[in-house]
C-alpha cells in the first residue's frame, strides 16, 4: 500500500467514497478548494493503483483538526484506517503540530476505537452537532502527539 499526499486527479475516486460512505458528503469542489489552502494536508491510500482511503487535518499554531476519514467499504478491517492515521499523525508532528482533535457521531463504534488505538481520547460532547440523522458527537484529542 502507498500512502501520499492527495492531489486535484485524485478528487474523483475520494469523491465516489465519500459518497458512498457519509449521509451528508463533501462535494468535489469542496476537496478541491480544501486541497489547495496550505494549512490543509490530505493524504490517500492506494492500492493496484486505486484509492481506497482518505484522511485530512486542518494545522494553525501547533494544533491540528482532523477531518474526512474514510476507507473503501471493500477494505475495511485491513488497518488501512489504522495506517493512514499514523503517517497524518507522525507528519502532523514534523510540521510542529503538537496536539490533534477531531468529532465522531457517538454510535460510530469502528472509528472510536480506531481512535481509541491511536492514543485519541474523548474530551466531551457536541450536543445534536450532526445532522441527517441527528446526532451528538464526541470530541476527541490526542496530546501530546510527541
Ligand atoms: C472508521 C474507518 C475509517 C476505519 O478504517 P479501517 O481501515 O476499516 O480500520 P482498520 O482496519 O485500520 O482498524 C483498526 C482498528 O480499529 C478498530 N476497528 C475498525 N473497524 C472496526 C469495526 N467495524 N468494529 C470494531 N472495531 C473496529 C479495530 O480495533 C481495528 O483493529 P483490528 O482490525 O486489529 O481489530 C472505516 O470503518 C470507515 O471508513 N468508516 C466510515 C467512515 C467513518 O466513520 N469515518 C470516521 C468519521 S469520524
Amino acid at each position: 500500500m502507498l500512502i501520499r499526499e492527495m492531489k486535484a486527479v485524485d478528487v474523483d475516486e475520494v469523491y465516489a467514497i465519500e459518497k458512498e460512505t457519509f449521509s451528508d458528503p463533501w462535494s468535489k469542489s469542496s476537496f478541491l478548494n480544501s486541497i489547495s489552502e496550505p494549512n490543509n494536508h490530505y493524504l490517500v491510500a492506494i492500492i493496484e493503483g486505486r484509492i481506497v482511503g482518505y484522511c485530512g487535518y486542518w494545522g494553525i499554531a501547533g494544533e491540528g483538526y482532523i477531518y474526512n476519514v474514510a476507507v473503501k467499504p471493500s477494505h475495511r478491517r485491513h488497518g488501512i484506517g489504522f495506517r493512514m492515521l499514523e503517517e497524518l499523525i507522525t507528519q502532523a508532528k514534523a510540521r510542529g503540530i503538537s496536539s490533534l482533535t477531531l468529532e465522531v457521531r457517538k454510535s460510530n463504534m469502528s472509528a472510536i476505537i480506531l481512535y481509541k488505538k491511536l492514543g485519541f481520547t474523548e474530551a466531551g460532547i457536541r450536543k445534536e452537532f450532526y445532522t441527517n440523522p441527528i446526532e451528538d458527537a464526541i470530541i476527541m484529542w490526542r496530546e501530546p502527539i510527541h
